[in-house]
C-alpha cells in the first residue's frame, strides 16, 4: 500500500490482510443525540462495497441509537486494525434498508445471524430492564422480525492514519464539489 492508494483500496487492504481475526470487523460507532451529546459503541462490519462507498451494519431499530439517528444520521466511525496498525476514521450519512424496501436483502443477512442473536431480536427492546429471560426464546425465527434493520453507511470524509509507518503516514480524503473523490497528505 502506497501513499496513492484510494481510501477504498487501502481499507480493502486492511480487510483482507485481517481476515483471520474477527475482532477486526468491530468498529467504534458515534451518534450524537438531541441534547448534542455524543454516543459511542461497537458494531459489526457486515459489508464494505468499495465502489459505492458504502459500509453495512445490522442492528435493532428498538435500540437507542435510531432515536439518535432519527434526530442526525450523521455518524462518525473509527476503526482501528491492531494488526495492520491502521486507523480510518470516517465521518457518514446514514440510510436504513427496511422490510417496506429490501426484504429479500433483510432475509439474507436475517439468515446469517446466529441463532442467540436472532433470539435477541423476539425479547424486551434493548436498555430496558430485564428480570428474566421469557417466552420469547422460542419464537419463530424464519423471518427477520419488524425491529431488524441494515444500517448503511455512505463515507463521505476519511481521516486514514497508519503508524506502522515510519515517519507515520496520515491522509485525508474527501470529495469535491463534483462529488469526485480528492486526496491530501497531512501531518500525523
Ligand atoms: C464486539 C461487539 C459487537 C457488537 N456488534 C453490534 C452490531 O453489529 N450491531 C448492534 O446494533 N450492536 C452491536 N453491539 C452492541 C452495541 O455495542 C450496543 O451495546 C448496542 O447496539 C446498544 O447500543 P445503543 O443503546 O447505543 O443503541 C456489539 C457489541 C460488541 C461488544
Amino acid at each position: 500500500m502506497t501513499k496513492h492508494d484510494s481510501w477504498q483500496d487501502k481499507l480493502n487492504h486492511s480487510i483482507d490482510k485481517t481476515k483471520n481475526d474477527p475482532s477486526s470487523r468491530f468498529f467504534q460507532l458515534a451518534t450524537v443525540d438531541k441534547f448534542g451529546c455524543p454516543h459511542n459503541r461497537t458494531v459489526v462490519m457486515r459489508h464494505f462495497h468499495s465502489e459505492k462507498g458504502l459500509i453495512e451494519i445490522v442492528s435493532d431499530r428498538r435500540s437507542e441509537k435510531f432515536e439518535q439517528l432519527k434526530f442526525n444520521s450523521s455518524v462518525a466511525i473509527c476503526w482501528y486494525f491492531s494488526e495492520t496498525r491502521e486507523q480510518y476514521r470516517m465521518q457518514c450519512r446514514t440510510t436504513l434498508t427496511c422490510a417496506t424496501a429490501d426484504k429479500s436483502k433483510l432475509a439474507r443477512e436475517w439468515s446469517l445471524l446466529s441463532h442467540d442473536l436472532q433470539v435477541q431480536f423476539f425479547g424486551p427492546p434493548p436498555g430496558s430492564p430485564l428480570s428474566s429471560y421469557g417466552e420469547w426464546r422460542n419464537q419463530d425465527r424464519a423471518n427477520p422480525p419488524a425491529n431488524f434493520a441494515i444500517v448503511n453507511f455512505f463515507i463521505e470524509t476519511v481521516d486514514y492514519l497508519n503508524v506502522a509507518e515510519s515517519p507515520h503516514l496520515r491522509m485525508k480524503f474527501f470529495s469535491d464539489p463534483q462529488a469526485r473523490w480528492q486526496t491530501e497528505q497531512i501531518t500525523p
